[in-house]
């Protein structure tokens, strides 16, 4: 099978297991502890139900809709992911022109390999957003800003639910720490990928001189491996003042990743944020995460149209997108599905992740006799208090 054949993300997820090391496809794939926030994003997500209509004439649906007033080709995002460059060489680019290519606004991650002025001038001249995580150095991470502005990025993504270390200890039982924990298993690891060892960390050392690198972070030059992880703790001291610092600093849209509570959305709203994204950080946060899916509802009634709604997490199929957005998600974001696509065949890979995306929710509209994605309703989508018996 090659990414072209691919039929559902899942053929592409297969693809990237057999291409990146297990290390590395873990970190990936993974959530932390026992992965039950990540099964139950899935479980959330497969107790709805859609309710179809007959009758209507759906020959010339299409997926099209607005995000910020603006087109996209369909109501998703690729949201940021730290290995993008990690899975490929220059994955963030290949991401970007994906993105670009289906018509979707692309998030550039803090932990990217490649400049974010590289991603903007070979991307592919889509819509670009950049993700910021903040460090223990507040003001190093600020500095992130102003490049992303000059950089003419359209959004900033704010991430909150990471403020301390992820517990993912099949991380550090695989050696894929920082340092990376060199065993003889993990060797055998890498030496049995070579597609991933030459083609993506060899690439790197011969057209760039260097092992991947965080080329976005305004580190001290010459930090050891330790000195790198000890810089990259994120800053646990993080409060509404500082949304509001960064609401002054950001003059663009700016979205708060990682919100499970209405009134953290309502705050938001009163601090100038323009989007919300309802996100369980795809089951990494905490292992006993609410599922996203499962408070949209409470995020939409509580804000009603004062803020652009997205919501992420376990979402992996057109119906899973149909359902946020019956819900009341204005969009969704994906993470795994283009990361997957990305790992298997760099751009062709993701640009294939979103077809089948894309072609599954059109499938899909017919079926439920939708012909615009925004005439979707809350009455398309059935709860499991609300089945019928
Ligand atoms: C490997 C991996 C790395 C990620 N890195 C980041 C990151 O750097 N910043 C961030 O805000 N979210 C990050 N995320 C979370 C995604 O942006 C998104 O919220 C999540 O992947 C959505 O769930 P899904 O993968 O099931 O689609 C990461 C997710 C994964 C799987």
């Amino acid at each position: 099978m090659s990414v072209y054949s691919a039929l559902n993300i899942e053929d592409l997820r297969v693809l990237a297991k057999k291409r990146l090391t297990k290390g590395l496809f873990e970190f990936c794939d993974r959530g932390s502890e026992d992965d039950v926030a990540l099964r139950h994003n899935r479980e959330a997500l497969e107790r709805i139900k859609l309710r179809s209509r007959v009758l209507n004439d759906t020959s010339s649906r299409h997926t099209k809709s607005e995000i910020f007033g603006a087109p996209v080709g369909m109501p998703v995002v690729i949201g940021p992911t730290g290995p993008a460059g990690f899975v490929w060489y220059r994955g963030e680019t290949a991401l970007a022109q994906a993105a670009a290519k289906a018509g979707i606004p692309f998030t550039v991650a803090s932990t990217s390999n490649t400049p974010m002025e590289r991603i903007v001038d070979e991307g592919g001249g889509g819509r670009l957003w950049y993700h910021l995580y903040v460090w223990r150095d507040m003001e190093a991470s600020l500095k992130a800003i102003s490049r992303a502005e000059a950089a003419g990025f359209e959004a900033l993504v704010l991430t909150v639910d990471s403020t301390v270390p992820y517990n993912r200890e099949f991380d550090v039982r695989n050696g894929t720490t920082m340092p990376v924990r060199l065993t003889p298993r993990n060797i055998a690891d890498l030496v049995t990928h070579p597609r991933w060892l030459f083609g993506t960390v060899g690439r790197y050392v011969m057209a760039d001189g260097h092992l991947p690198r965080y080329l976005n972070i305004d580190m001290p030059e010459g930090l050891s491996s330790t000195g790198v992880r000890d810089f990259l703790f994120k800053n646990d001291s993080l409060d509404w003042d500082f949304l509001g610092r960064i609401r002054d600093l950001w003059p663009r849209k700016l979205v708060v990743k990682g919100i499970l509570h209405p009134d953290d959305a309502a705050k938001c709203a009163k601090c100038g944020v323009d989007a919300v994204v309802i996100s369980n950080h795809g089951g990494i946060s905490s292992d006993a995460a609410l599922a996203p899916i499962d408070v949209l509802p409470s995020v939409v009634r509580e804000l009603g149209d004062r803020m652009t709604v997205i919501v992420d997490s376990g979402f992996r199929r057109d119906s899973d997108i149909l359902k946020g957005l019956a819900l009341g998600a204005d969009a969704v974001i994906v993470g795994r599905a283009t990361l997957y696509g990305v790992s298997a065949g760099g751009e062709p890979g993701a640009t294939r992740a979103l077809e089948i995306l894309q072609a599954e929710i059109r499938r899909t509209m017919g079926v439920m006799g939708l012909a615009r994605v925004a005439d979707i309703t809350r009455d398309h989508v059935v709860l499991p208090h609300e089945l019928p018996l």
